[in-house]
């Protein structure tokens, strides 16, 4: 560490101040030739859907590009978002380091969100397997495969807590409890850096977006947080905190403002919070012209301004804005702004730059590298692990698991399209890759047949009544496209869509079975389907083995596991809608003037940690001891039906009185079993009570010794109790 610190302070040395400014840019390769559109426009048009991902792809492979590859000569840029292949890292970093007068290496970053090219669940979706291990593994594989690709850094792991379901980026973190979160991105972090950043298959992890952008008013995406300290430091900053200790090496500030001031240029934030409070000692990268947009948001009259504000806030690296590299030198020169910051953005982009090894072996990897390594068999496999380990199953009277024999009827066009299952955020995804549904039966020649069921916005009944002479069950995939969630995908009404709910009613009016496959990025609020539909099956964007992991749950080769990270609300009216609460001071009852809505029922549809399975599970035996700070917590679990299975045992605590009104319920641990058909195991949690504080009014972390409800069960509402006073 400290040779890094003694080689960065001699470069500076010799560094021009253009050479300096330079290492604070980061851009992406521009398009020319016949359209003449940036990349950042280009990436624009697909979120917007005035060009789909495939198209994006094609326009990317076959476009002329420019890599500004003078400027790289000349040491202006010290970062590239969007180079995705061995061959064009290598020469633009052969650029870098033998023709630019220091030979400063390149950093190359990409958004590698859930896997690179093998794509893996949503994160959405995996961080409802509960399941670290996982979590890390495919992690590791996305970073193998992204390094061997070139990429050097992710802006990845997201770990937004999300509370509204209306916000479309709650696909790209694990859902609505901190706790869980921290988790989830500590397992990021950990997968895709491992423990040596230097070697050739490792890349830093960026975490985002700091902080609470998933608090987003209203659900509206790049809209303004406006929230109480003590909120955002108990319900939104433990994951940056815990990912931070993970050892996380760039942290990405939000879009968004906090009370007021955009994270962008908040110097509280990137240095007083960031940096002395947790600890940071890597670099701060913004969101893709964010910089920029703080004249958007009224805080910066001009770019200059904003370019000010940002360094002097700890912003290190502009992304794709070019501000730093049009204002900074004049800024510099007219003694706006001092050297010393300079210096600072620049020291925190080369430490990273040496931890990676770039400096000693800038080129980490080759062209046979990535054609050997993108989409093994062993990857594929562990996608397929991960997707069915992701499913919910949500409703099922008797429906599931399917005879091998069964003659089955698919209905809906999302079970036949391979580059929906990838969602949101895959853009190093090729969609022909995945196995859709339909896919998946022709290759394990199940006796179905097939129609999209819906046609010009209209459900083709006759269609429908045809093909019920020739199936026992009919299993319907409903849901969402990959691009309504995701980045500015929020929607104000998350419900199916009207033909689609025509689409189930005519399938269970056929008086077969019927199973609702589910693929989205976010909860669906689908209180009519929980009620009629008697088999729901919440698949999520699986990623490139979809369906193949979908058959695995359907037919019962794998037992479902997984639990819900985020609540489905009855309706979009309710967001947004979360198990963590606080009780008010008139809690929801059946009274007239008591906290609920008129027009729909106070709980949710499936609650947070809600997860079925071909079996079932008894609890007993809670039992709770404290031994000076520790509380040790025993639960008996017993496998109580024919099949074997696993089950997501969790662990929650409720304070009933504190200084500041305190959430009914929160997650403090878990622990997934399994356990054969009779078997009981005893599950145990040991739980610190040190952990269990929160901020009081004055922002002073407190822990109360009182009165505490110990909770463990199979959800956030299914379990056994018992009472505890803590001392
Ligand atoms: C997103 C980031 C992403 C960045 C770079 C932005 O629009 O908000 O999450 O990492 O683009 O592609």
């Amino acid at each position: 560490m400290r040779d890094i610190e003694e080689r960065i302070k001699k470069l500076l040395v010799e560094m021009t101040a253009e050479e300096k400014i330079g290492q604070l840019i980061q851009c992406g390769p521009s398009l020319v030739g016949a359209f003449e559109v940036s990349f950042e426009e280009l990436l624009d048009m697909m979120f917007d859907g005035r060009i789909s991902q495939e198209e994006f792809g094609k326009l990317m492979s076959t476009a002329t590009q420019d890599f500004h590859e003078d400027d790289i000569r000349a040491g202006k840029i010290g970062s590239f978002n969007g180079i995705k292949n061995a061959e064009t890292a290598n020469r633009l970093q052969k650029i870098a380091v033998e023709e630019s007068r220091l030979g400063i290496p390149l950093l190359f970053g990409y958004d590698v969100i859930h896997g690179y090219r093998t794509i893996f669940p949503i994160p959405l979706a995996e961080s409802c397997a509960w399941d670290p291990v996982l979590w890390e593994k495919t992690a590791r594989i996305a970073a193998i495969e992204a390094t061997a690709a070139g990429v050097h850094m992710t802006f990845a792991p997201m770990v937004d807590v999300a509370k509204d379901a209306r916000w479309g980026r709650v696909s790209e973190g694990a859902g609505e409890d901190a706790y869980l979160t921290s988790v989830f991105g500590t397992a990021k972090v950990k997968g895709f850096q491992d423990d040596d950043l230097s070697r050739e298959d490792s890349m830093a992890a960026c975490i985002k977006h700091f902080a609470g952008y998933g608090a987003a008013e209203a659900g509206r995406d790049y809209n303004r947080v406006d929230m109480s300290m003590q909120r955002l430091f108990e319900e939104y900053m433990p994951p940056f905190e815990a990912c931070v200790k993970a050892g996380a090496r760039a942290v990405m500030p939000a879009f968004n403002d906090i009370n007021g001031i955009p994270c962008s240029v908040s110097r509280w934030l990137l240095t007083d919070i960031l940096r002395n409070r947790l600890g940071f000692d890597g670099m701060t990268v913004s969101d893709s012209n964010a910089i920029a947009e703080c004249v958007d948001h009224g805080i910066a009259k001009d770019r200059s301004e904003a370019a000010k504000l940002a360094i002097e806030a700890g912003m290190d690296m502009d992304m794709s804005s070019n501000v730093y590299a049009e204002n900074l030198p004049a800024l510099l020169e007219r003694g706006v702004i001092s050297e010393a910051d300079l210096d600072r953005a620049v020291t925190d982009i080369m430490r990273i730059k040496f931890e990676l090894g770039l400096f000693d072996h800038p080129y980490q990897t080759s062209c046979e590298r990535e054609k050997e390594t993108l989409l093994r068999p062993e990857y594929r496999a562990c996608a397929r692990e991960a997707a069915a380990k992701s499913m919910v199953l949500l409703k099922n009277e008797g429906v599931l698991p399917l005879k091998k024999e069964i003659r089955i009827g698919i209905a809906g066009e999302l079970a036949d399209q391979r580059a929906e299952m990838t969602g949101a955020w895959a853009i190093g995804a090729n969609g022909d890759d995945c196995v859709s549904i339909i896919d998946a039966c022709n290759a394990s020649n199940i006796n179905y047949v097939y129609t999209p069921g819906i046609e010009n916005g209209v459900v083709n009944k006759k269609e429908i009544e045809r093909l019920s002479k020739n199936c026992d069950v009919w299993i319907a995939a409903v849901g969402e496209k990959k691009d309504q969630s995701g980045e500015a995908a929020s929607r104000a009404d998350i419900g199916l869509p009207k033909e689609q709910e025509d689409l189930l009613e005519a399938l269970l009016q056929t008086g077969i079975p019927v199973a609702a496959v589910l693929f989205n990025g976010r909860p669906l609020a689908i209180p009519w389907a929980a009620k009629h539909v008697p088999a729901i099956l919440e698949a999520w964007h699986p990623g490139v083995e979809a369906g193949n992991a979908v058959l695995d749950i359907l037919f019962g080769d794998v037992n479902p596991s997984a639990k819900l990270t985020t609540t489905f609300p009855y309706t979009t009216g309710q967001c947004p809608m979360y198990y963590a609460h606080i009780n008010t001071g008139r809690p929801g009852g059946k009274g007239k003037f008591t906290s609920k809505y008129l027009d729909t029922p106070l709980s949710p549809v499936f609650p947070f940690g809600y997860g079925l399975s071909y079996t079932s599970f008894e609890y007993s035996n809670l039992s709770i001891r404290q031994e000076e700070d520790m509380l040790h917590i025993l639960v008996d679990v017993k496998n109580t039906g024919k099949a074997a299975g696993e089950e997501i045992v969790q662990c929650y605590t409720g304070q009933k009185t504190g200084r500041r009104v305190r959430p009914v319920k929160q997650l403090r641990s878990f622990e997934k079993i399994a356990l054969d058909p009779g078997e009981t195991k005893k599950v145990s949690f040991d739980i610190d009570v040190k952990n269990l504080g929160y901020y009081d009014w004055n922002m002073n972390y407190t822990v109360d010794r009182g009165a505490m409800e110990i909770f463990v069960g199979t959800s956030s509402v299914e379990g056994l109790k018992a009472d505890i006073v803590l001392k």
